[in-house]
């Protein structure tokens, strides 16, 4: 027998029918607010995720399902959805179309991660992407996106907002400079990984899991105190327009996020109940990720969110803003092989009219058969029985009073439909 790989699994029914139904409150809510759907392949080069999560990176250092395929290219199961959707639009010129390009997702990414509750090795992800655009209503429009649909999903989600400066030695370059100094001032108290970091990435120590280097970090100097004029003025017309919108969020200025490509505008979705892994999603700013990947100037904002992590949450909050029911309505029981093809009959007569229908193909007797319509969780019966087939009635079942009434045959459709 095969078990599923180690931090994978099946999502089967009834848990799939939430699946379903987030992903689809996700891609509506998304496509309300102009943002078409965008597929793109599950796996990619290698170099596209190096360049743009960045190579000093947890995700590209530690986390990539990296293979060489039979061709001999080096190709990357997709670990996030931002740099792919760059990609395609680059490669296909949706640049020179309309302005901004937005794009919706709901993708599987690929992470060799260690197993834990909200954390597994493939995980669904729902994002969004606003491409070609500075302004900072963008970045509210984009954030009260998110933080919409978490919030018709069922959640209360705090909502963390940074900005972390643009790549400049004006801006985030110099304050890179200044961090690096204190982190050596202080390399002693930090943890070894921590202090084999300060030259590469040293951003990073502020995402530190050591206890030793956060009691370092929280005398840190601060990005969002060195930001240039310019990063600042935008973050203030940010915070601005969520005000005006009434979506509330707390300035987090240790928020540093783990992709490299980020810039400017910074947030991120915790919640309680959720153990370590606290983020159900995040997103940001990435203006010069077009440049990277040797496009134009193109900047962008974005964000992800993980299903896995919002279902987890939604069931610790123990309510589902809308619990998914059975999508069969009707139950057509069925005695003897003449009523049995018929049954098929009325069943298919059903589904064409758009009604969710369902019949026996097991041979189960009567009462098996009006067991299984109360499981399939059906509002009607409809019964074929060898007196219904001599008279061309059917007997109609409510199952929720129990009340039952004999009608001719093509009268059926019309009674259940309530
Ligand atoms: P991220 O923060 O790496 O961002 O991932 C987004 C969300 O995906 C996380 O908050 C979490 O809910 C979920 N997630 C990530 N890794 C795992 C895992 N191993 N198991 C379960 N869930 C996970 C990004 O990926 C960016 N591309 C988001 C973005 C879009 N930024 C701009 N546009």
């Amino acid at each position: 027998m095969f078990a599923a790989p180690k931090g994978t699994k099946d999502v089967l029914p009834p848990e799939a029918w939430r699946w379903q139904w987030l992903t689809r409150l996700a891609m509506d809510t998304f496509a309300l607010a102009g943002f078409a759907p965008v597929v793109t392949p599950d796996f990619e080069h290698t170099e596209l995720f190096e360049r743009s999560v960045g190579s000093e990176s947890e995700v590209v250092t530690k986390q990539m399902y990296t293979f060489a395929d039979r061709g001999g290219r080096s190709l990357t199961l997709r670990p996030e959805g931002t740099a792919p959707v760059m990609r395609a639009i680059l490669e296909r010129g949706l640049e020179r179309g309309a302005l901004p390009v937005k794009l919706a997702y709901c993708q599987a990414m690929f992470r060799y991660e260690r197993p834990q509750k909200g954390r597994t090795r493939q995980h669904l992800q729902l994002g969004a992407e606003g491409i070609g655009s500075e302004n900072p209503l963008l970045d509210a429009e984009i954030i009260e996106l998110s933080t919409r649909f978490l919030t018709t999903a069922g959640l209360k989600p705090v909502l963390l907002l940074n900005s972390i400066g643009h790549e400049d030695p004006s801006c985030r370059q110099g304050y890179i400079k200044v961090l690096s100094g204190f982190l050596h001032e202080h390399s002693a108290e930090l943890a070894s990984a921590d202090r084999a970091r300060i030259d590469t990435n040293p951003l990073r120590t502020f995402d530190s899991k050591e206890e030793r280097t956060l009691a370092v970090m929280r005398d840190a100097p601060l990005l969002s105190d060195h930001i240039c004029a310019a990063c600042r003025e935008h973050f203030d017309a940010v915070r601005g327009a969520l005000e005006d919108l009434e979506v509330s969020f707390e300035i987090e200025p240790r928020l540093v996020r783990g992709l490299d490509y980020y810039s400017r505008t910074t947030f991120e979705y915790q919640v309680t109940g959720l153990g370590a892994q606290s983020a159900v999603g995040g997103g940001g700013r990435y203006d010069g990720l077009s440049e990277a990947l040797g496009g134009p100037r193109l900047p962008g904002i974005g964000f992800g969110l993980g299903v896995e992590r919002i279902l987890l949450a939604l069931e610790s909050v123990g309510t589902f803003a809308d619990e998914p029911a059975s999508a069969v309505h009707v139950y057509v029981v069925a005695l003897g092989e003449r009523a049995q093809r018929a049954a098929l009959k009325l069943t298919t007569d059903l589904r064409r009219r758009g009604i969710g229908a369902d019949f026996d193909v097991m041979g189960r007797s009567m009462k098996g058969q009006m067991k299984d319509a109360s499981r399939s969780g059906a509002r009607w019966a409809v019964i074929l029985g060898e007196q219904e087939m001599a008279t061309g009635t059917a007997t109609v079942k409510d199952l929720e009073s129990s009340e039952q009434t004999a009608l001719p045959l093509d009268e059926v459709p019309g009674a259940v439909q309530a």
